[in-house]
This record gives C-alpha cells, structure tokens and sequence, in this order.
C-alpha cells in the first residue's frame, strides 16, 4: 500500500496534509531527496541523506529530525507500507508561518511518500531515449536539491511534447545534465562526465557509475564538453535514482550508434550492486 507521511505521523497516500502557510508550498522553500528500494532495502541510503543534510546547510535549513531518526521512519514507512520495490520522496520544508520571506522561527517539517517504483521500459533500455538540448536556464545552485524545480519541469514538458525522454541542458556552451538526470558520453574507449561543480546535482547514481567505471578498469574522465563532442560520441547514457543507467539512442537530429558495450557494461554491473 502506498502511503504518506507528513509532520511527525503516517497519512493515507490522498489525504490533504499541507496547511496553505506551508513554506514549501507557498515558495518552494526547501529540499528533497528520492531514494530507490529494491528487495524490500533503500538502495545508498547514506548517500542520499548525506545528501540531503548537505542541500539542507546549503539553504539554512535545519532537519526537524536527525539523521538517525529519519533512517528510522523510512523503515517505519516501508514495513508499514509492505513495499519492496518502492520509490521514496522526501521533502523538507522550512515549515509552517505567515508568509514573508523572512525565514520564520517555527520548526521545519519533513513529508515523505513512500510509492510503487516506476519501472523503465523494456524497450527504451534495449533501444535507448532520444534527447533535445535547451539552454540551461536554472540559477547557480544546482548542486542543492531544491524543491524549486520550475526550469527542470518547463524543459521536461517541452522535450516530452516534441517526443524526448529528456532535454539535456546547456550552459554558457557546455553540457551541464538532464532536468531530472546527470550525462555520460563514451569516446575512444574513455568514459567522460560533466565535472561535480555547482551547476550539476551531484547524483547519487553518476557517483555509484563512477566507482563502477574504477573496478571495471575504464578509464575516466570528468571534464566539460560542448554540443558537438556530445553529437560525436561514440556511447552516451543519462543516470538517476529512478532511470538507473538508460542509453540516448539520438541527441534532437543526430543518431548514436546502437553498439553500447561499456554502457551495457556498466548497467550490468549497476544492477549487481542490488540484486
Ligand atoms: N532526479 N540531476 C537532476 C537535475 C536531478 O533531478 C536528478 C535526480 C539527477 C540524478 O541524481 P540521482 O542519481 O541522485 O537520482 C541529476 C530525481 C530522480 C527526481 O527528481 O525525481
């Protein structure tokens, strides 16, 4: 059963939680966390809430629980809910006040929905997702998990009607990451990602790659690149909690090759980190 959790207690998945004075409602003030389950165990929990506290300090937020207690109400959450493949949103909201800007004196509050996992498609991880570039018009923090997600939502709804899984963003002429999703190419053999600065979410999932690619022996690279070194890649695949690891079969016009043997290798080997 899927369900909710909202300011201290469990709540029905559809029932009316948020007071209108609500922070995250009323600016989008705070941050949030997505964490995969399989087989019943969230998958790089630490990560995730490392994470999470990280993207908290980074807006003077302060958790309304430590982390061990959260740790406990996600299992709390799953045995109740009696998932075992499950997605899990967490947001933290600088609570409840009469809205100003200033930041109010009233505690934070934690809301979590514990929910199915969406499974990709067979066939798009055979085949691959096409992708469109836009210009990455979000602000400067883009390593904080902000409940602000206006840019990512309108670029997603845009690559989605022109028929895209994902709009790739592009700042100042370099690839940054996808509006739900981090980027990998593969040329000559080197696997290549745009580096962890501020302008990229450092993904839990691209870290997870990254060890991945050491123990294979693949070389790596973190480095900026352009629209035309992506075009030119021999591989080239987005990373997230939810998509795991999916090949782009086609960049807007420009078509990839289906040969993907370090992106399939790459896949196997993330997915044995769960099973
Ligand atoms: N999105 N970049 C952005 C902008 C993201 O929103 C995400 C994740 C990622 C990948 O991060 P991770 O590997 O830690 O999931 C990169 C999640 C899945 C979401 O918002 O639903």
């Amino acid at each position: 059963m899927e369900i909710g959790f909202y300011k201290d207690q469990f709540v029905d998945i559809n029932e009316n939680v948020v007071p209108i004075q609500e922070r995250g409602h009323q600016f989008g003030d705070g941050v949030y966390e997505v964490i995969r389950v399989y087989n019943g165990k969230p998958f790089l929990l630490n990560e995730h809430l490392d994470r999470l506290v990280k993207s908290a300090e980074a807006i003077y937020l302060e958790l309304p629980y430590p982390p061990e207690r959260i740790y406990e109400i996600i299992s709390e959450g799953l045995e109740k809910s009696g998932l075992t493949e499950a997605e899990i949103y967490m947001q933290i909201t600088r609570g409840i006040a009469p809205r100003a800007h200033l930041f109010p004196t009233t505690p934070s509050v934690m809301s979590m929905t514990i929910k199915n996992a969406r499974v990709v498609d067979k066939k798009k991880r055979i085949d691959g997702v096409t992708v469109t570039l836009m210009e990455d018009e979000r602000w400067k923090n883009c390593y904080i998990k902000s409940l602000n997600l206006l840019p990512n939502v309108i670029a997603k709804q845009k690559a989605a009607t022109n028929g895209h899984e994902e709009a790739i963003f592009i700042r100042d002429g370099f690839i940054t990451e996808g509006s739900s999703s981090n980027i990998f190419i593969v040329k000559n053999g080197t696997l290549i990602t745009t580096p962890a600065t501020n302008f990229i979410l450092h993904g839990i999932t691209r870290a997870a790659v990254i060890k991945l690619a050491s123990k294979c022996n693949i070389p790596f690279e973190e480095r900026k690149f352009d629209r035309e070194f992506l075009n030119e890649a021999d591989e080239a695949f987005i990373t997230s909690t939810s998509a795991e690891i999916l090949p782009i079969s086609k960049i807007d016009d420009i078509s990839l090759s289906p040969n993907r043997p370090i992106t399939n290798l790459l896949y196997n080997e993330y997915c044995g980190l769960y099973k």
